[in-house]
Formats: structure tokens, C-alpha cells, sequence
């Protein structure tokens, strides 16, 4: 765990998105992304309930207000497609247990119009190198339900192992669901990137 990098710009890029720092620049385009109507809410835990138009301005707010002292790693980056940098996504992880170093990431893919491209694929996979890159962690995971097929696909695309099925652990009213949560550890990680 180096302390050497975070006051500069992390910038990750692929063949398709260029995972970055957030910029007060990204806070027109998040507002319009976070709109309590765009489609991704209804895959992006749906049974919390879409966040109000209040929240998502001030998630937005949060997210593009310059950092004094950037931390390292950094808790969430801007995820942009590479051809024209328009902001599409982000990436985010958080404490699913600090005492025993359980980090839990997450993926949204805002901009419905690049769903399916393997935006989402290739996001993680960077998100997940830094974080292995930047941490000790033993390992990394990410929770959704059964009826986001795509984040699983995400996640079995990536060599992600199925730890955990609640079964009807998602019952609201948009049905009966299994909550998923799919990790892997670093080895395993390794491994397949190595
Ligand atoms: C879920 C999400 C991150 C997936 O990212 P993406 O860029 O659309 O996915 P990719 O193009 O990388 O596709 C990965 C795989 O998922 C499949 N897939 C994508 N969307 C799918 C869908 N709605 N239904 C079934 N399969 C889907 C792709 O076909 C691909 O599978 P393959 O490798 O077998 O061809 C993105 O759609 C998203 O952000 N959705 C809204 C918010 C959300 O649900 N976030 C996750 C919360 S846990």
C-alpha cells in the first residue's frame, strides 16, 4: 500500500472506458444521468426505491466537489467511454466490513444507450485491478439480485465465483428475487490477468 499516489489524477484506461477522477466539469452531465427516470434504476437495487430528485443532485454535488486530499485508493471514479470521454458510469466501492478489510465494489453503467457493449465488463475489470493494485485485500466482491442478469454476466464474464445466493431474499413490488453476491481473490485474480 503506497502512500505515493494520491494527490495525483488516477486515470485507468481499456479499449473502450477511461476510468477517472470526477471533475466539477461531470456535475451537468451526473445530474442528467442521475434523474430519479432513467431506466438504470430499475436494475440498481430497485427494492431501496429511486433515490429523490434531491438526492441524486446532491450525489452529484458530492461526487464533482474537488477533494483536498484525494484518498488512496479512491472510493469511486468517473467511468468514460474512450472515444469521445463522455461521462457514462461509475465505479464505487465501500466497507461491507472495515474491521476485517471487506471491500465491496460497485457498477453503473447510467447511459442506457451503451448497455450491452461490454462498457460494464471492462469497467469492473479495471476497478478491480486498481483495487487489488492498491490494497492488500485478500478479496473483492460485488452483491446484486436475480433479476439483473447483466451484472452477473459481468461478474461470471470476469471470472467472478457465485458466493452467496439468499434465495427470495428480494421480495417487493417488483417480485420475489434471489439476492447474488460474487467475489474473487486475489490469487484467483492473479491468475487470470496475469
Ligand atoms: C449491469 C451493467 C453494469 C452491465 O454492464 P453492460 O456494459 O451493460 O454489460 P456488458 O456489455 O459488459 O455485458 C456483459 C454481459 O452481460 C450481458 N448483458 C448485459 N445486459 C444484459 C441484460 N439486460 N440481460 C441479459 N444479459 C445482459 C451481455 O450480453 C454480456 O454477456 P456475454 O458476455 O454473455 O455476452 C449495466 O447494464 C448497468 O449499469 N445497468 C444499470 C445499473 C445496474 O444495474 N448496475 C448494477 C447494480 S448491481
Amino acid at each position: 500500500m503506497g502512500h505515493d499516489w494520491p494527490v495525483d489524477d488516477v486515470v485507468l484506461e481499456g479499449e473502450k472506458v477511461r476510468l477517472r477522477d470526477w471533475r466539477p466539469g461531470d456535475l451537468r452531465p451526473l445530474r442528467d444521468l442521475l434523474d430519479p427516470t432513467r431506466p438504470w434504476h430499475e436494475t440498481n437495487g430497485p427494492y431501496f426505491g429511486t433515490p429523490t430528485a434531491a438526492a441524486a443532485d446532491s450525489t452529484a454535488r458530492e461526487l464533482t466537489t474537488p477533494k483536498t486530499e484525494p484518498v488512496d485508493p479512491r472510493t469511486s471514479l468517473a467511468v468514460c467511454d474512450l472515444k469521445d470521454g463522455r461521462l457514462i458510469g461509475r465505479v464505487s466501492w465501500y466497507w461491507e466490513s472495515r474491521q476485517t478489510d471487506w471491500r465491496r465494489m460497485g457498477l453503473a453503467i447510467y447511459d442506457e444507450r451503451y448497455w450491452g457493449g461490454g462498457y460494464g465488463t471492462e469497467a469492473l475489470r479495471l476497478w478491480t485491478t486498481y483495487l487489488f493494485a492498491r490494497t492488500d485485500t485478500l478479496r473483492l466482491d460485488f452483491a446484486t439480485f436475480s433479476g439483473n442478469p447483466g451484472m452477473i454476466a459481468v461478474g461470471r464474464r470476469l471470472g467472478f465465483v457465485e458466493e452467496g445466493r439468499f434465495r427470495r431474499a428480494r421480495r417487493w413490488a417488483g417480485g420475489v428475487h434471489d439476492a447474488v453476491v460474487y467475489g474473487v481473490l486475489r490469487e484467483e485474480w492473479d491468475r487470470m490477468t496475469g
